[in-house]
This record gives structure tokens, sequence and C-alpha cells, in this order.
């Protein structure tokens, strides 16, 4: 029986699964392990399941045992696993992508319209009961009518821009290369991230984390944006310079934000705690029953792909 290493705790049902096809080790406690244990626990073990709470470096991938020849990561995105070192080591390296695609982008309209319609700050008057109706009342931005700007349109990209359109937004968008007009649903390509960004009246990051789009969103890249933009990331904290970002905010440049996720998760950067239109949500893209469950699955059945025929579909690296 090969040997397996969950390194977080999964639901139940994938769970169950796990226990009757390897000799798993399960992570029933859910501990975040460090990269000394997780380096301890994957001696003998054939394979890992990661999520994107580990950081599987050079360093980590180095000293993983010899037996380890593949790594599941229980994620669409794979920024946490650094694949020149495990394609050294002959180390295959999947990922989890399609079934979070709509889980994602639901959670990408949330972003846009919890950080246009000041959800934030509603929740807060409603909660202290202090506020009282009036026609200037936490006034928003209306998105029908309003430019979308997509940044990355890959597959969760799309979706984002299908449940935008039945919004009434208008939906350009920057991608390395433009697409077939059948993938384009009528959305309007920018060959450069200053010309999307000078249309896009509210901005849904969903590119993938790459040395090219670290930082993209910075002081420099702020200035492009028509004035009172709204910046959504549903993808990955890293694209953002976060202190460019709060000193636009507070400029009144930006006019407010919609983060799922960012940089340093669990630990949201200061700044922003003192803002009040910004609309923050700890990391949900893909968390409801359905996804988390069909994630985990094909993320279990990558492995038994690689186990059976030494490659797989789902390989990244
Ligand atoms: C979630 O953030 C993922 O990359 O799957």
């Amino acid at each position: 029986m090969k040997k397996v290493l969950i390194t977080r705790k999964l639901l139940r049902s994938n769970e169950d699964r796990i226990s009757k096809i390897w000799d798993a080790n399960l992570n029933l406690k859910d501990e975040v392990y460090s990269q000394k244990k997780l380096i301890e626990l994957s001696q003998g073990c054939d394979g890992i399941l990661t999520s994107l709470t580990e950081k599987i470096d050079e360093g980590v991938v180095q000293e993983l045992s010899e037996s380890v020849k593949i790594i599941s990561n229980f994620a669409v995105g794979f920024g946490n696993i650094d694949l020149e070192a495990t394609k050294k080591r002959n180390i295959v390296v999947t990922n989890t992508p399609d079934v979070l695609t709509d889980a994602t982008a639901e959670i990408a309209m949330l972003l846009i319209l919890g950080a246009a319609r000041r959800a934030s700050e509603g929740l807060l008057y409603a909660k202290n009961k202090n506020w009282k109706w009036s026609a200037d009342f936490l006034i928003g931005k209306q998105l029908q009518g309003s430019r979308l700007g997509i940044l990355g349109m890959g597959r969760i990209g799309r979706a984002v821009a299908k449940l935008a359109k039945a919004f009434g937004m208008e939906i350009h968008y920057h991608n390395r290369s433009k697409l077939n007009s059948d993938l384009e649903m009528g959305a309007i390509y920018h060959s450069s991230i200053k010309s999307l960004f000078s249309v896009s009246d509210i901005l849904s990051i969903n590119c993938p984390a790459t040395k090219e789009t670290k930082n993209i969103i910075n002081k420099e890249t702020l200035e492009y944006f028509p004035p009172g933009a709204i910046i959504t990331n549903s993808a990955r904290g890293d694209m953002i310079d976060d202190e460019a970002l709060v000193q636009a905010l507070i400029n009144r440049k930006i006019y407010s934000v919609g983060l799922d996720v960012y940089n340093g998760e669990p630990n949201l950067y200061s700044g922003y705690l003192n803002q009040p239109n910004v609309f923050i949500l700890p990391h949900l893209g893909s968390a409801t029953k359905k996804t988390r469950t069909a994630m985990a699955d094909l993320a279990i059945s990558n492995i038994e792909e690689f186990f059976k025929t030494g490659n797989c579909r789902n390989k990244v690296n």
C-alpha cells in the first residue's frame, strides 16, 4: 500500500476515501506543520497532499524524503511550491483546476458588491443600531453600467465575466494573449495593464501569482486607474503592494477595496484596519462543501492517477 502524508485536515468523506486506498498519515488535529515537521513526516512517504498553507520552497524540496514522488496541492494556485526545485528532484506537482472556478467567481462578485456598496460600513451600522435612513446614507457605486477590468482571463476570470455581465457591467480584460472570440464573450481585450487599468472602474484580480505579477498593483500602476476606482482581489495577495494601496485609499484615488486574499495571511497588513472602505474576507474563495469536496477528490485522484500511470493530467511542473 502506498504511503501518503496529508498535511491538513480534509472533509470527512474525503478522509474516508483516503483511508481506504492508502496507508495515510492524516492530520486529524489540523495542526499547521512547520517546514521542519513536514520534512520529518515525509519520511517513507510516496506522496504528499499539501495545502496552500505549506510553503514548499527550495530548501524543503531538497530535504524531503527520497521516497516522495508526487506533491498534490489542494488548490488551483501553486505559488506555495517551488516548481523548479521539484522538477530538479523529479517530483511531480499537481493542482485542482476547474472544480473551484464557480465558487471562486462567486466570491469575486461578493468582493465587488461588498466594496462597491460599502458592505463593511453597513454591517457595522446595522450591528451597532446607530443609523437612520436618509437619502444620502452610505451611498455606494452601482455595478450596472460600470466597467469591470479583469486581470487574468483564465477559467476564473471568465466565470467572473459571465456573472458580471448579468449585473450589466461592461467587461474589459488583460491576459498575456487575446482570447478567441468564443471565450471572450464580448469582453474587450487590452494588450497592456496600463490600458486595462485606465478603463477599470472596478478591477478584479484573477491572475496567478508569478514573478511577473508580484506587486502589479503598486504606487505607479495605481495612477493608471480612473479616480475613485475599486480594486478587488480573489487570487493571491502577492499581486498587491499593500502600503501603496492603503495610501491610494487615504488619498481617495481608490474608492474602496475588496480582498479575499492578502499578503502574510492570516495577518492582514495593519494599514487596512483603519480604513472604513475595505471589505475583507478570510480566503473563502473555494469554501463551499461542494467545492472543497470536489477539490480534495481531485487532489486524491491526481495522486492515484500518478501512482497508476506515472503521469497526471493536472501536472503543473
Ligand atoms: C485557492 O486559493 C486555490 O488556489 O485553490
